[in-house]
Formats: C-alpha cells, sequence, structure tokens
C-alpha cells in the first residue's frame, strides 16, 4: 500500500475519533478478598460517530488496580449519526481505598453551540465499607435512552433517571472544570438543571440552534452521618453535605428552530 494512502486511511480514521456525544459511567463493587483485595464492575457506554472507537478509561488518581473489558456494541443510529458501545471493565484493586478514573482527550463533534471541543469526563469510585449497610458504596443508577425527541414548542422537563441502590440521596449538578469534570465545563444556557436531575429545556431563538454539549455529574449523598472504614482500619466520617461517589452523565442535545432533539447516550 502507497505511504500516502496509508497515512490518508490513518487520518480518516484519527478524523472519526473525535467524533464524541457522550458517556456514562456506573459501578458495584463485587467481592472482597482475604488479602483486602477488592473486585468491582464497572459499565459504561460511549458514544461515537463511529463504532470502532475502543478508548479505554485511565487512572486519574489513587490505586486503580488493573481490569479486563468486555466491549459490545448497543446500538447504531440508522443515518449512522452515532454509535453506543457498552464496555463492562472488571477491576481488581490492592484496597478498598477510593480511586479516580477518567476519559480526557478529544474531540466532541464539530462546533458544540457552547464551545466544547475536548472531552473529558471522571467517576470517583468509592469501595469502603459503609457503617449503615455494612458494604461497599454501589453508585447511583442511571439509564441513558439512545435518542430522545422533544416535540415541537419544546418547552419541557425532562427527568433524568436517578436511583441509588443503597438507598441515598442522588443529586445532579453541572461538571466543574476545577475538579477535572470536563474540559470545560460551560453550561448549555438553554437548559437549567435542578438538584433532583430535573432538566429544564427553554424555547430557543435560531441563534441557539445547533448542537449542546451537556456535561452533568450525579453524586450519592448518605440520609445520615455515616462512617466509612478503609481496609487498614482508617475512618472517615461522612455528614448529609458529603457526595458519596460520583459519576459523569455526558450527551448531546440538539437545538432546532421550533424543537429539540436530544440524544442521551
Ligand atoms: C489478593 O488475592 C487476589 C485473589 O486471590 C489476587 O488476585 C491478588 O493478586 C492478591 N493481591 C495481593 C496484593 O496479594
Ligand atoms: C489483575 O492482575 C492479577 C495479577 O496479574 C490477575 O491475577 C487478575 O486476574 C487481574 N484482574 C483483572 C480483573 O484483570
Ligand atoms: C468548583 O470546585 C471548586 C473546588 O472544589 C470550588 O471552589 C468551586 O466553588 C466550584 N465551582 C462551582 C461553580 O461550584
Ligand atoms: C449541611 O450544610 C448546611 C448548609 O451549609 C448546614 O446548615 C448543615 O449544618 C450541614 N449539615 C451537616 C450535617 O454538616
Ligand atoms: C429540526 O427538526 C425537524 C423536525 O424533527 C427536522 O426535520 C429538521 O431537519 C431539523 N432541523 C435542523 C437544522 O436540524
Amino acid at each position: 500500500m502507497p505511504l500516502s494512502l496509508l497515512l490518508l486511511l490513518l487520518l480518516t480514521c484519527s478524523m472519526q475519533a473525535t467524533h464524541f456525544l457522550g458517556t456514562v459511567m456506573t459501578y458495584d463493587p463485587k467481592n472482597t478478598d482475604a488479602n483486602g483485595s477488592v473486585t468491582v464492575v464497572l459499565r459504561y457506554k460511549l458514544n461515537f460517530h463511529s463504532c470502532t472507537v475502543q478508548l479505554r478509561w485511565t487512572c486519574q488518581s489513587g490505586n486503580c488496580g488493573n481490569d479486563s473489558v468486555l466491549l459490545r456494541t448497543v446500538d447504531v443510529e440508522s443515518s449512522g449519526e452515532w454509535c453506543q458501545t457498552e464496555g463492562i471493565s472488571t477491576r481488581q484493586v490492592p484496597s478498598n481505598a477510593p480511586f479516580q478514573l477518567w476519559l480526557d482527550g478529544g474531540n466532541w463533534i464539530t462546533a458544540t453551540v457552547n464551545g466544547i471541543t475536548s472531552w473529558r469526563a471522571i467517576a470517583l469510585v468509592e469501595l469502603r465499607s459503609r457503617s449503615d449497610t455494612g458494604k461497599a458504596n454501589r453508585s447511583p443508577q442511571t439509564t441513558i435512552l439512545p435518542a430522545i425527541r422533544v416535540p415541537s414548542n419544546c418547552q419541557r422537563d425532562f427527568n433524568l433517571l436517578a436511583f441509588d441502590p443503597d438507598g441515598d440521596e442522588v443529586k445532579c449538578r453541572y461538571g466543574n472544570t476545577s475538579l477535572l469534570e470536563c474540559n470545560p465545563c460551560t453550561p448549555p444556557s438553554v437548559l437549567s438543571l435542578s438538584s433532583s436531575c430535573t432538566l429544564s429545556f427553554s424555547p430557543t431563538s435560531s441563534s441557539n440552534e445547533g448542537p449542546y454539549a451537556v456535561q452533568l455529574v450525579m453524586e450519592d449523598f448518605p440520609r445520615q452521618t455515616i462512617t466509612l472504614t478503609q481496609t487498614d482500619g482508617l475512618l472517615t466520617t461522612i455528614t448529609t453535605n458529603d457526595t458519596i461517589s460520583k459519576i459523569p452523565v455526558q450527551f448531546v442535545l440538539r437545538g432546532n428552530i421550533s424543537c429539540f432533539e436530544s440524544l442521551v447516550l
């Protein structure tokens, strides 16, 4: 194969890889071994223009151990606009100390109205033993539908599914750039978000048309003060004001003169 053709192919592939449309991650701890090592199953969805992108979450802080990943394609949009893949990562960490995994790179789909180019998403995995359940924390659970179309007058509230298997309070907020939750986190001007995870779409003028990158963080808070016990015996007190874990919820919302079409992926 001529070198120029090879370079063209490589360029084409890397350009497709730059069409990010969002992600979500949840986790569920499995067993703890006698030596203190913990196995946790992390499930994530990744939305790209192309099905061939295979992005790995990397360790941002703490000891993230090692993992093995199963990937499958969940859904492909018929016009070829997006492809959703699901990853199931079984991760083994040497202790139950908290750690953070992230995606950090680029790019989102071109010309997002809120000016987001680079992608960044982070999950805080808390596995210390909770005094109220005697077990490791489980993250909030959320299901994200491949495509949601909002009818034409478009003044509408949309409730994100937010369930916590430990019975914690779940709250949503926009990502915070200084907490490395997105890069940058500029929220869409046409959306407002309540802490109970309701997104409100407001009618827009034609100047607001186009795709918006929506970059949210979902967190669980205990309903009463609890303590977390680390493998080495260290105790930490968590009040109702403190986050236990956090997960990213990111997707594309499309603004249209008469209507919003959102891809909640
Ligand atoms: C702890 O035990 C697990 C399962 O037996 C093993 O895979 C892991 O390597 C051990 N970790 C250490 C730090 O010895
Ligand atoms: C992590 O690495 C250990 C030691 O190489 C291995 O025994 C274990 O199966 C790995 N765990 C995962 C989830 O990949
Ligand atoms: C973002 O996080 C920083 C560091 O915790 C905090 O000081 C700041 O108030 C946060 N910004 C917003 C908008 O919440
Ligand atoms: C939580 O924060 C509120 C508002 O800052 C404060 O009034 C309350 O005392 C805090 N609760 C705990 C348990 O720290
Ligand atoms: C706006 O929405 C309508 C109805 O879904 C669609 O036919 C049209 O192509 C959209 N316009 C743009 C610019 O996306």
